[in-house]
This record gives C-alpha cells, sequence and structure tokens, in this order.
C-alpha cells in the first residue's frame, strides 16, 4: 500500500467511527433538551416581530425561530374559561413548577396576556410537534401527550412538562416581539 493511502477497510472502519460520534453529537444535543423540564433555560434572542393585528380568535399561527416551530394563538373567552376548569389532579404541573417559561408567564393561562398564548410547538417528551385539537388543546401525534389551550400537560401521556414558552413581550397593542423578554 502507498504511504497515506488508506485501504478500504481502513476507510470503512474509519467512516464508521465518524458516524458514530456524530450520532453520539446529536444525542447529547436531543438529551440536552429532551425531556424539556425543570431548570432549563427558557429560549431568547434572535428578536422575531410579529403583528397580531390579522390574528383572528382561534386561529394557531405558527413561525419558523431558531430553526424551530413557535406558536401563537389568540384564545377566546370561551378558551380562557375551559381553563380555569382544569383541576390539578387532570394535569401533571398546574402551576409550572417543573415547566420552562419566563416568570411573566408562570400563572394559570401562562401567557402575559391571557388572550395571546406564545408556546414552542415542540412536544416536551422528544420534540415532536402537537396539533391544535380546536377549542381542546394540543395533541402530540408520537405517544399521545395533551396539552390544554394553556399548554398544560395532562398527566395520562408520557410528557413530562407542560410546552416551552419563549421570551416574549408586547411592543404596541398589537406587536408582540418574540426573544426579549418583557
Ligand atoms: S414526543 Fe410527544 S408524546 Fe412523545
Amino acid at each position: 500500500m502507498k504511504p497515506g493511502h488508506l485501504s478500504k477497510q481502513r476507510r470503512a472502519l474509519v467512516a464508521a467511527v465518524l458516524s458514530a460520534a456524530t450520532a453520539a453529537a446529536s444525542a447529547a444535543i436531543r438529551i440536552s433538551i429532551w425531556p424539556w423540564k425543570g431548570d432549563k433555560p427558557y429560549p431568547q434572542g434572535d428578536p422575531l416581530p410579529v403583528d397580531l393585528s390579522t390574528l383572528p380568535e382561534g386561529k394557531l399561527l405558527t413561525l419558523n425561530w431558531q430553526d424551530k416551530p413557535v406558536w401563537v394563538l389568540r384564545r377566546s373567552a370561551a378558551d380562557l374559561a375551559t381553563l380555569s376548569k382544569k383541576t390539578a389532579i387532570e394535569l401533571t404541573d398546574a402551576e409550572s413548577k417543573e415547566s420552562v417559561q419566563p416568570a411573566t408567564c408562570r400563572n394559570p393561562h401562562r401567557s402575559i396576556r391571557p388572550e395571546i398564548f406564545v408556546a414552542m410547538g415542540l412536544c416536551t417528551h422528544q420534540g415532536c410537534i402537537p396539533y391544535l385539537s380546536e377549542g381542546k388543546g394540543f395533541i402530540c401525534p408520537c405517544h399521545a401527550s395533551q396539552y390544554d389551550l394553556a399548554g398544560r400537560v395532562f398527566d395520562d401521556g408520557p410528557a413530562p412538562a407542560n410546552l416551552v414558552i419563549p421570551a416574549y413581550r408586547f411592543a404596541s397593542d398589537q406587536q408582540l416581539v418574540i426573544g426579549e423578554d418583557a
């Protein structure tokens, strides 16, 4: 074999080692986020302005922010009324003590303004994207975890915490900025 020339077997070995290292690195990133709960930091940075003036009640706006889906939902008075009927027995973390959110959103509706809900659109179990079941909440298609319209998880699924809420603030009545603290 010429010097500096790798044999076929060696090349296969190097490729296998590199592939294992890549898999380990991506697993480490995954483990660092999921399950997304406890004292993990809430997402911040990369300010994204959002115009709320054309967002009707009940419509879920999905935005791409930091390569992840972030949701904005304008909840109705009826939606808010259903939230207050949920009990701590049904919910895994009713007071959001083990969930990730800014302090301004640690309240029963998990938001700064009751009608506007902002959350990362990723299940706290393994990161699948839940869908909105109108008027009820969010359902994860992967292992059936369910969240109410405040992103509070029901305790009969595997997701361990409420949906993550990123930093956000209101720049004006109809202007939201995702990524910056209030
Ligand atoms: S990823 Fe949502 S329940 Fe498993």
